[in-house]
């Protein structure tokens, strides 16, 4: 391999930049080219393509966003949109591609490979967490930090006017972020679409804690959890349904992908780039790298999209303890 390619593609994360940058960086030090591509899958049918050298990623290392820019592909869905990126890719002499997304980017990555047996290496960039083969995925810390910090200063407010908030975070349909920082935010309820304890209990434990002397709590929704039709909906059941509070809701949003990565981030994310290149020098291909035991370690691309990713049912508990 002379040239490898690399894009970053889905909803953005923080540590994309520092990734790219170790990509580019990987690929000087093993003295290749390396081609930027812009806007995922979207530039690689348009051959939006910009060489990129060791000092061309200078200072994105803390950065958010992607300065590659990123999109969700229509076009790529279909066999003539992958057989003019295909096309794209002999022309510019890229003969393999590091793809850094979510499990949406890493089946066209697997497509791509399958039609065209094109080399493909994946590095899971998202907040959610989802992805199976990697303990943490890229952002994944920063998007907790952010929403700590987020329910840190919304508990100001709360404690001062006795009031029961309703926080909801992303996630999609998994509660990684919802369970973590509610632990760390000391969230009264924590409600994730994995555990479905009903409406129920909640009231009545929101009832126990505030007869016990609280006079604010935090619950934390997860966006996939299922327990009300919505976060608006589940906050006039409960301002029905109990007595003592003040509710209000509060929907943090597109903030939690934002932002400068978290040390652990940018580690990860230099970590991951060395390992996909070194990857694709050695022949490998359609494998996602992740971190497993502290190491970084390849899973089949298949097997990262299709994997459950488990909750860790010892934080439930912890958290089930904590709001005693
Ligand atoms: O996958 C990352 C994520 O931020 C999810 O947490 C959320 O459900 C989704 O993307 C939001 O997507 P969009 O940016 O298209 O609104």
């Amino acid at each position: 391999i002379k040239k490898i390619g690399v894009l970053t593609s889905g909803g953005d994360s923080p540590g994309m930049n520092a990734a790219i940058r170790s990509v580019v960086r990987a690929c000087a030090y093993h003295n290749i080219e390396c081609a930027g591509i812009y806007r995922g899958f979207e530039g690689l049918i348009d051959g939006d393509f910009k060489l990129m050298d060791a000092r061309s990623v200078k200072g994105i290392i803390n950065k958010g966003g992607t300065i590659l820019k990123t999109a969700r592909s229509k076009e790529f869905r279909t066999k003539e949109g992958r057989q003019k990126a295909f096309n794209n890719l002999v022309k510019a002499e890229i003969e393999g591609l590091v793809v850094v997304g979510g499990d949406g980017s890493f089946t066209g990555a697997m497509v791509l490979n399958k039609e065209f047996d094109f080399p493909v290496v994946g590095i899971p960039g998202t907040i959610d967490n989802d992805i199976f083969g990697t303990t943490h995925t890229l952002g994944f810390d920063t998007a907790l930090n952010t929403v700590v910090d987020a329910i840190d200063k919304i508990r100001d407010t709360a404690s001062s006017h006795n009031r029961l908030f309703f926080i909801e975070v992303m996630g999609r349909d998994v509660g990684h972020i919802a369970l973590n920082a509610g632990i760390a935010g000391g969230a009264e309820e924590i409600l994730i679409p994995e555990e479905d304890l009903g409406l129920d209990r909640l009231v009545d434990s929101l009832n126990k804690s505030r007869k016990s002397g609280k006079t604010s709590s935090i619950v934390i929704v997860a966006e996939g959890d299922k327990i009300g039709k919505n976060i608006f909906e589940l906050k006039d059941y409960v301002d029905e349904n109990m007595e003592g509070y003040d509710v209000r809701v509060s929907v943090l949003g597109h903030m939690q992908r934002g932002g400068a990565p978290s040390c652990f981030d940018r580690v990860l994310a230099s970590r991951m780039g060395v390992k996909a290149v070194e990857s694709l020098l050695e022949g490998k291909s359609n494998y996602m790298v992740g971190l497993l035991g502290g190491k970084m370690e390849l899973t089949h691309l298949d097997k990262a999209i299709k994997g459950k990713t488990k909750i860790n049912l010892e934080l439930l508990r912890v958290s089930d303890i904590m709001s005693t």
